[in-house]
């Protein structure tokens, strides 16, 4: 076994065991969603390493996208999607996540989820890319808040489902037959060995690896970084989408200002008070992400200004406190009057669109290991996510996976029983040397200034050194706490992002190399992806 196979010791002859039928590693929205897939029948175990409602789901705004206006069909969603994917999307993914979209939003409605409404129907709002009005909300911008509550409490009530808050997974368990489960970290329990007929990853993303993000501080690439080891397929990890309008102001954390707000009619303005944005596109406000994005940091540079301004100043107060009353209190607190006054924002690392590659039911490469939402690469979203389009992937994808994990594991009759398996780690280097927080802070400013908006082969091969330099002594380590092992997530993770970065030489959605600016389909890469696997 190779010493970075697994990040901590452990012996299966001494260790803590749990059996389940099947482990569910993470609790946003996917991981739920394929839990209550599951018939009673069969035990499901769900892991996540914070509190329950720490996840990217609970924190959306925006919304949930889905057919649901007689003005609108399948194929002009369809077409949205695959226009924000800059060529990369799968159509057959994109057809079925599009047509599964409103019978999902109806069951988040049958679990208890309040939408807005507006005349007795629920209501839609817009976001960039989408040519029509299509995106659910609730409690005005929380979505993600509203959803959670509802998905939560039914999960609890849920017999067959056992929650584990508090719980880091630490790494897969694998064996010669595929996954078999995965080693665990719990507060009071230490090392504990899951066993399970069959595991679905639902991890989320890994935005954490840049300093300025929308990402909550758990959204470190566990899952990735964790099926990077056990020698899944990873691919698209060069496809880091910004999210063009991140609050900027000194002292607060970088809150997401929703692009549901541009799609009720906001106007982004230069520091000198100019509308950019109809000069650059013809969709203005309202382009797909990665083309506001890149527009807003050339906006920057060419006024050497370090944000640009969102203006909601036209449009009716009312109107402006009923929709965004998350987004008005934010602000509030730092002294903005969203309806009157310009809120300073700037570009953040928003969403992982690679990941575990999966197939149509959610399986990745690795037997019995199953995975959706933002940790897969499922082949929806392309080289640029369509905004509004990942709640319901993790819907789609994290009900699938909860059908075929346990269909699979229906047919493992029997009752689990521990492996004879032991895993020392690594080298005897005390990790007290090592000042974790400043490594990590360094990797976060790295990725920000060499592997940001705009790449080059220089920028890269430098950030290559640096990463290559710090992987060559903390992967090696063995950490017993939290942060040591997110560190080395972190740094795995990022590895993957500037190799797969370097080896695409074009510019497509979110990846944008000044060195190679045009898209090169002639080249073969609007059919090719850039893969990983460490085995
Ligand atoms: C937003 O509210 O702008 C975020 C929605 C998304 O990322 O899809």
């Amino acid at each position: 076994m190779s010493p970075n196979r697994y990040l901590v010791s452990f012996d299966s002859r001494t260790a803590i065991h749990r059996f389940t039928d099947i482990l569910v590693v993470g609790a946003g929205i996917a991981g739920l969603r394929a839990a209550l897939e599951v018939p009673s029948d069969l035990s499901v175990l769900v892991a996540t390493k914070d509190r329950i409602t720490e996840s990217n789901s609970s924190y959306a705004q925006g919304g949930i996208a889905g057919v649901l206006s007689p003005e609108d069909t399948f194929e002009n969603h369809i077409d949205d999607t695959l226009v924000a994917g800059d060529g990369l999307c799968d159509r057959a993914v994109v057809e079925r996540v599009v047509r599964d979209a409103p019978a999902e939003i109806e069951k988040l409605v049958e679990f208890g989820t309040k939408f807005d409404e507006e005349n007795g129907h629920l209501a839609l709002t817009r976001e960039g890319g989408h040519s029509h009005r299509r995106i659910v909300h609730a409690l005005g911008d929380a979505t993600g808040h509203e959803m959670m509550r509802a998905v939560i409490a039914k999960t609890k009530a849920t017999p067959n489902v056992t929650l584990w808050d508090d719980t880091f997974t630490v790494d897969l368990l694998t064996d010669a037959s595929g996954c078999v489960g995965a080693i665990v970290w719990r507060p009071n329990a230490g090392v504990v060995i899951v066993w399970a007929k069959q595991v679905i990853l639902a991890s989320g993303g890994c935005g954490m690896v840049y300093r300025e993000t929308t990402n909550p501080p758990v959204a470190t690439g566990d899952g990735m970084a964790a099926a990077f080891r056990a020698g899944a397929e990873l691919r698209d990890m060069e496809f880091m989408q910004f999210h063009p309008t991140v609050l900027y102001v000194a002292g607060s954390a970088r809150s997401l200002i929703s692009e549901a707000v541009r799609g009720e009619g906001a106007y982004l303005r230069d520091v000198h008070g100019v509308r950019f944005m109809p000069n650059e596109d013809p969709r203005g406000e309202l382009a797909p992400r990665d083309v506001v994005s890149r527009a807003i940091f050339r906006t920057m540079e060419r006024t050497q200004h370090s944000n640009v301004y969102l203006d909601l100043s036209h449009l009716p107060r009312d109107l402006v406190m009923t929709r965004f009353p998350g987004i008005a209190k934010v602000c509030r607190s730092f002294g903005l009057d969203i309806a009157k006054d310009r809120i300073p924002v700037r570009p953040g690392a928003h969403y992982m669109v690679g990941g575990v590659t999966v197939d149509a039911d959610g399986r990745t490469t690795v037997p019995n290991l199953w995975a959706a939402g933002e940790v897969t690469s499922s082949g929806l979203h392309g080289a640029n996510r369509l905004a509004s389009n990942s709640l319901i992937e993790g819907l789609v994808y994290g009900a699938a996976c909860g059908r075929g994990a346990a269909r699979a594991a229906s047919m493992m009759p029997g009752d689990l029983r521990a492996l004879p398996l032991q895993f020392v780690a690594h080298d005897d280097e005390p990790d007290e040397r090592l000042d974790v927080p400043d490594l990590t802070n360094a990797l976060r400013s790295l990725m920000v200034r060499k592997m940001g908006i705009v790449r080059d082969r220089i920028r890269l091969e430098e950030a290559t050194a640096d990463v290559e330099f710090w992987c060559r002594y903390v992967l090696v380590r063995e950490f017993d706490r939290r942060s040591g092992w997110e560190l080395q997530n972190l740094l795995t993770v990022a590895r993957l992002m500037i190799n797969a970065a370097t080896a695409r030489e074009e510019s497509r959605g979110t990846h944008y190399r000044s060195d190679f600016p045009e898209r090169a389909d002639s080249a073969g890469w609007n059919v090719r992806h850039v893969t990983a696997r460490s085995i």
